[in-house]
């Protein structure tokens, strides 16, 4: 439909913006993934960072989540900080999202018949398997997650104030630990392979390159997933309570 409207825009005469005439290509979209899908890994480590302060206790890690609302002050007035992080990774979300389906739309429409053999081919079409429907899962993860703990309204024992006791709460019932734990695992193999991609889709990768890409990635998706899975694991352990 994009693409329709674009080529109508050239037939009229209309100068698409460079920016909407790189979103109607696949290369453009596939840049757009990559980087938005950087900035995402980029707020991940340190919100997985910032969560490895529960193991100092109450005091420190309330103390930690009042001052994501203090970022920037003088300069920002109260938690604005936090209101245009909010905006910014919404935005990367849903263009993200948007352009993996418009993607994976117009790869099917390109090759609607599935590989019959097990080839290179095959093993591509694996990892595009484990990425769209980690992707799901993820999106699915972060509505639930963010009414679970930032707004409060998915959780019967949310306290305002006290993120603590809420992640402490949350993590001693064994539903929220399954979906935490599943959410996590399909956040690292889609950081695994997503990385990889990225650095492909912004040139950064060359054939004396790939190894050390191969290893970045990985090391990123093990250490983002073990660090977020430390939280549940120690509170069902009883290290945190
Ligand atoms: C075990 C893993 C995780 C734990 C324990 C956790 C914990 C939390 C907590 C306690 C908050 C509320 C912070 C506050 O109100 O100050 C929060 C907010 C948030 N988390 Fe997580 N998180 C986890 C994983 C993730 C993952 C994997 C993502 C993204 C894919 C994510 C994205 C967010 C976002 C976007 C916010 C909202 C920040 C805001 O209020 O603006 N979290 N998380």
């Amino acid at each position: 439909m994009a693409a329709y409207r674009f080529r109508v825009a050239l037939t009229l005469g209309a100068r698409p913006t460079p920016i909407v005439a790189l979103w109607t290509t696949s290369v453009g979209k596939k840049a757009v993934m990559a980087s938005t899908g950087l900035l995402m890994v980029l707020f991940l480590l340190l919100h997985m960072l910032g969560n490895l302060k529960i193991f100092f206790g109450p005091a420190d890690f309330n103390s930690y989540a009042g001052y994501l609302r203090r970022i920037g002050e003088p300069v920002l007035h109260g938690a604005w900080y936090l209101y245009i992080q909010r905006v910014v990774l919404g935005l990367a979300v849903i263009l993200h999202f948007t352009a993996a389906y418009q993607l994976s739309r117009r790869d099917q429409k390109a090759r609607p018949t599935k590989y019959v053999h097990a080839t290179g081919a095959q093993k591509n079409s694996f990892a595009t398997h484990t990425m769209r429907w980690g992707g799901v899962i993820l999106l699915l993860f972060i509505v639930w997650h963010l009414l679970d703990l930032s707004a409060g309204v998915a959780n019967p024992h949310y306290v305002d104030g006290n993120v603590y006791g809420n992640v402490v709460a949350d993590f001693t019932h064994w539903w929220p630990n399954v979906i935490y734990i599943v959410a996590m695992l399909a956040l690292g193999l889609h950081i695994n392979h997503g990385f990889w991609s990225a650095a492909n889709t912004l040139g950064y990768s060359n054939a004396r390159r790939q190894a050390a890409i191969r290893v970045v990635g990985s090391t990123l998706a093990v250490v983002i997933t073990l660090g977020f899975l430390a939280v549940p694991i120690a509170v069902m352990a009883g290290l945190v309570r």
